[in-house]
């Protein structure tokens, strides 16, 4: 056996400090790999909403969307773990796992979207959305709002903006203000909102098509989580599709933080709308933590992209995926967790507004569902702008054992998110939690 320099075995992993855990991974992934807090925490372990850290410290997990039927869910380890020992092989062959998630997934959607594409992650999904929107509408015109991100691959990158890239935003990309009824100047009526975006919209189409791009697409997250959970005016996406559409383009809605069932009163963020987009992206929770995405969309725009394209991709729906993928959609069935996102999702919304009437720093409570922000402003008697309002609190929360983050264009918004799991005694514990840093501040 040649001498190896892996201290652990994999089945052996030793507990090592969190200190030593980030001086090592300082040396190996470097030093702009982003961990949370200041003190960054290492897991070891999790169930359910609980999550626990390398000293013993149990967290409340009020953030991870990604273990979206809760931690280490029993039904999707067994899935996993038998498909796996049985068979898991890349798509060039027939197998039924893949054949029936796409029948369980697909049923989840409307008419016209009815073929699935398989994805190992959210970048990929939007990526290949780009690629298939680009091959009907002839054009490459992207718009997105001014503060997103959607992924990371190249063609992705070109449309980031809420995180720094080398390049920016490339000639062919439009990046628009979404209009937020919280945020908006009091003076600003939700009509004028409505009709400066409308404008700043037509502005990007013109743009776009007089530079010669045309309009491909419009990317976007339903809840406009990056921006910090916009509340938008009446009629908004609707008044967007309508143009987009009648400029060439189509419609990508990225489900990745919206979709299912977060929101409580829908599998899929655009049905809050009730808009038909043409094409819809999916991954994060899609496999509790296994990487599969996918981009959903009609056998017209499949077919068309797919008999100029071979597109081809070795790990992306192969059975071990679709087996986590339909224990998933199982135990949101079997344990009725859209129901339990609204009604988990009404405590908390209802505590938390009551908790931000009593403290003149909080603002907003924005979003619905098990995806809540807390908008927040600078605190007079401390003299804390927002944005150390808002890292403090995430931080006391650490400190009080419980995992929350923050969001926005200045990151003054909490972000609350936790699995799908989350119940009344999770919120409340929650809320508890959260009172008492906000005293703190
Ligand atoms: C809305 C949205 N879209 C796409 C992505 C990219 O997904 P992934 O990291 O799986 O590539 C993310 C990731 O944070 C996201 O939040």
């Amino acid at each position: 056996m040649p001498h190896t320099k892996n201290r652990n075995s994999v089945s052996q992993q030793t507990e090592s400090s969190a200190s030593s855990l980030l001086e090592r991974r300082l040396k190996t992934l470097g030093i702009h790999s982003p961990l949370f807090y200041d003190e960054p925490i290492a897991l070891v372990s999790a169930k359910g909403v609980w999550a626990t850290d390398v000293t013993g410290r149990t967290y409340l997990d009020a953030y991870n969307n990604v273990p979206h039927v809760g931690h280490c869910n029993p039904v999707v380890i067994e899935a996993i773990q038998a498909q796996a020992s049985r068979l898991n092989i890349h798509t060039r062959y027939l197998n039924s796992q893949v054949i029936d998630y796409s029948e369980e997934l697909l049923a989840t959607f409307g008419d016209g979207l009815e073929k699935v594409s398989f994805t190992n992650s959210g970048s990929e999904a939007n990526d290949l959305a780009f690629r298939i929107a680009n091959q009907r509408t002839g054009n490459t015109g992207i718009i997105v709002s001014d503060f997103s991100y959607h992924g990371n691959t190249s063609l992705l990158a070109d449309v980031t903006t809420a995180l720094p890239t080398r390049n920016g935003v490339s000639s062919n990309v439009r990046a628009i203000r979404i209009p937020d009824l919280d945020t908006a100047d009091n003076d600003v009526s939700p009509a004028e909102l409505f009709e400066i975006a409308i404008r700043e919209l037509d502005a990007a189409i013109e743009s776009l098509n007089s530079e010669g791009f045309g309009v491909s697409a419009f990317l976007f997250d339903p809840l406009f989580s990056t921006e910090g959970l916009c509340r938008l005016p009446d009629g908004y996406l609707h008044a967007v599709q309508q143009r987009i559409h009648a400029a060439g383009g189509l419609l990508i809605s990225d489900e990745v933080q919206s979709g299912f069932g977060r929101t409580g009163d829908a599998m899929w963020g655009y049905e809050l709308y009730e808009l038909a987009p043409d094409l819809v992206t999916m991954g994060k929770p899609m496999g509790n933590g296994h990487p599969i995405g996918g981009v959903v969309t009609s056998a017209d725009l499949l077919d068309e992209f797919g008999a100029a394209n071979l597109y081809f991709n070795t790990f992306a729906g192969n059975p071990v995926s679709a087996a986590a993928g339909r224990a998933v959609l199982q135990v949101m069935k079997d344990e009725d967790l859209m129901a339990n996102a609204q009604t988990t999702g009404n405590v908390l919304k209802e505590g938390l507004e009551k908790l931000a009437a009593r403290f003149d720093f909080a603002g907003a409570v924005k979003g619905q569902g098990l995806f809540f922000g807390v908008e927040l402003l600078p605190d007079q008697k401390s003299g804390l702008s927002a944005p150390a309002v808002t890292k403090k609190l995430v931080e006391n929360m650490k400190d009080n054992r419980i995992l929350i983050s923050k969001v926005g264009r200045h990151e003054t918004v909490l972000k609350i998110r936790p699995p799908l799991v989350f119940n009344k005694s999770h919120a409340e514990q929650l809320l508890e939690g959260l009172e008492a840093a906000l005293h703190s501040i």
